[in-house]
């Protein structure tokens, strides 16, 4: 992978978050999550200008992110769709909705649709495990979710 210096400006934020969370303990995961919040993903480039403020290797700071499925390299969709496939909603049907949502988008976890509109994700648990299968949209949670329900919620997205 290839890494080229972000322009100015934008260097000069993710430098600033960096040193708002130095102090921390096992500031890495913190500083990523940080900057993700602020620009919606992790583009390749902010990862020299991290391994710069905290003295590491680009390949530990490049491993880091690349272990992690929180993280995001790639621009989010205009939307996100998490559907949880922790234990409680797979048994009552996560697995089958996840495939109707595959189907129905397009695309597999981590992907946006080809019009930018909807990213899929997965979540292991959303904190809703008595009314699965949860899915959060946007950051709104919904919970016993069936195909049809999943399908009108995605209707109002695109
Ligand atoms: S298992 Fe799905 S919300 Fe907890």
């Amino acid at each position: 992978m290839t890494f080229r210096a972000p322009a100015p400006p934008r260097a000069d934020r993710i430098r600033a978050i960096a040193a708002a969370h130095a102090a921390e303990r096992g500031p890495l995961l913190v500083i990523l999550h940080a900057v993700q919040a602020e620009f919606g993903f992790l583009d390749p480039d902010v990862i020299p200008v991290l391994a710069d403020e905290l003295n590491l290797s680009v390949a530990e700071v490049h491993g880091v992110v690349s272990f992690y499925r929180d993280f995001r390299t790639t621009p989010p969709g205009r939307s996100t769709l998490r559907i949880c496939r922790a234990e409680a909603c797979q048994a009552v049907g996560a697995d089958a909705l996840v495939e109707h949502a595959k189907q129905r988008l397009g695309v597999g976890f981590g992907e946006t649709t080809a019009d930018g509109a909807v990213t899929l994700d997965e979540v292991f648990c959303l904190g809703n495990c008595a009314l699965g299968p949860s899915i959060q949209v946007d950051g709104k949670l919904q919970g016993r979710v069936s195909p049809d329900r999943l399908d009108a919620l995605l209707g109002d997205l695109r």
